[in-house]
């Protein structure tokens, strides 16, 4: 990619391709002292008041900067750098590559945590790993004073939900959530009745005396693309059809609609919800209802099957983040009489994995 000038016309070249940059484009990115605020970063000028006809009056290249004068009299000298950073793309998470995986994945990366660990470049190769793979899982995490909400926080802002800033999995007394018994949970993906759903959850091991209590995760990326590529009827199906998702307790009635399979504006994986104690589907035609349970028969299969899932036992100190738009995760029985099991548990959305990558990514120079 690079960028080239013609009779006094910005152009940028991509793999052959030849494109004219817009002037006002290039106009609305000056900078300099008395158009950019140092500080922020924010404009000092507002783009819409702006004349739209914008024209360049003269223009230098060299290796580094792009000068430019408009006929506004404004000059300014962008760094083609900038420019190019902001055609590619490649700032986005989007491009980190999806790494599918199913039960075959036998090594899983452990970050350990240690002093000044979220400004540390050891917490950017976690996060890539988490893009990656949609988890990570980080090692010796204080286990004292609800530490779960101050890694949170480190790394974002939590979310909080009608189960609190954070919440303790064990079992108890009239639980409101199977999560609080120690029965089995299936493969499952949390809080689909939600609007919107909590991208990321996040479990810290506190204590784990049990011998069971595995946890589980499935790649819902993994088993998708399985689902599209041998059963696209059924793909198609559990992409269209909007289920209703419920939760309902004393004091709240959170509902939402959504397909079980949500795909992206190109078609491409987006999100998958999956709980199957949870879904309405509505009613619709015999035949179309026939094919719908049909898929999600099959793609149950395929979510509790051994072929896609990895168990492992998290120690105490052990923290588990995972996408939850992406990966479904569930654990084995246990038996409570035989010692504690106790996880603490909080959301936090992109905007707090994805900031804090960007962030790094340019502290480091990465
Ligand atoms: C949950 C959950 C898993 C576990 O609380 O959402 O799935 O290991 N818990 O107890
Ligand atoms: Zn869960």
């Amino acid at each position: 990619m690079k960028i080239e000038l013609e009779n006094n016309k910005v152009f940028f070249e991509n793999e052959g391709l030849k494109k004219e940059v817009h002037p006002f484009w290039l106009r609305e990115r000056i900078n300099g002292e008395s158009f950019v605020d140092k500080a922020t970063r924010q404009r000092l000028f507002d783009p819409t008041e702006l004349e739209k006809n914008i024209q360049i009056n003269s223009l230098k290249l060299s290796s580094k900067y792009l000068e430019i004068t408009f006929n506004d009299g404004v000059h300014t000298k962008l760094a083609i750098q900038d420019i190019l950073k902001e055609l590619s793309n490649i700032n986005d998470v989007k491009y980190i590559k999806k790494i599918k995986w199913d039960s075959s994945l036998k090594k899983l990366n452990y970050f350990k945590y240690k002093d000044n660990f979220f400004e540390d470049e050891e917490m950017y190769k976690a996060l890539i790993n988490f893009y990656e793979y949609g988890f990570v899982i980080f090692r010796n995490i204080p286990t004292k004073n609800n530490f779960i909400v101050n890694f949170a926080n480190s790394i974002g802002s939590i979310r909080r939900t009608n189960f609190g800033e954070f919440f303790n999995v064990k079992s108890k007394p009239n639980p409101n959530d199977l999560a609080y018994t120690s029965l089995p949970l299936a493969p499952h993906t949390d809080n689909p009745y939600r609007n919107p759903v909590p991208c990321i959850q996040i479990l810290h091991c506190i204590e784990n005396e049990v011998n069971g209590g595995l946890s589980t995760l499935v790649d819902g990326f993994t088993v998708t693309e399985k689902l599209k590529k041998e059963f696209y009827d059924y793909f198609k199906i559990l992409t269209e059809v909007k289920v209703r998702f419920q939760f309902i307790d004393q004091s709240v009635v959170l509902e939402d609609w959504s397909e079980m399979i949500q795909l992206d504006e190109q078609g491409e994986f987006k999100q998958v919800r999956f709980s199957p104690r949870l879904d309405f589907v509505p009613l619709m035609d015999k035949e179309k209802l026939d094919l719908y349970y049909s898929a999600r028969k099959k793609i149950s299969e395929f979510y509790n099957s051994d072929n896609y899932r990895i168990e492992f036992k998290l120690q105490p100190g052990d923290l588990l983040m995972m996408d939850n738009h992406r990966l479904l995760h569930g654990r084995t029985t246990y038996d409570a009489n035989e010692g504690n099991r106790f996880l603490q548990g909080c959301y936090i959305d992109y905007d707090s994995t994805e900031g804090k990558l960007k962030h790094l990514k340019r502290k480091f120079n990465l």
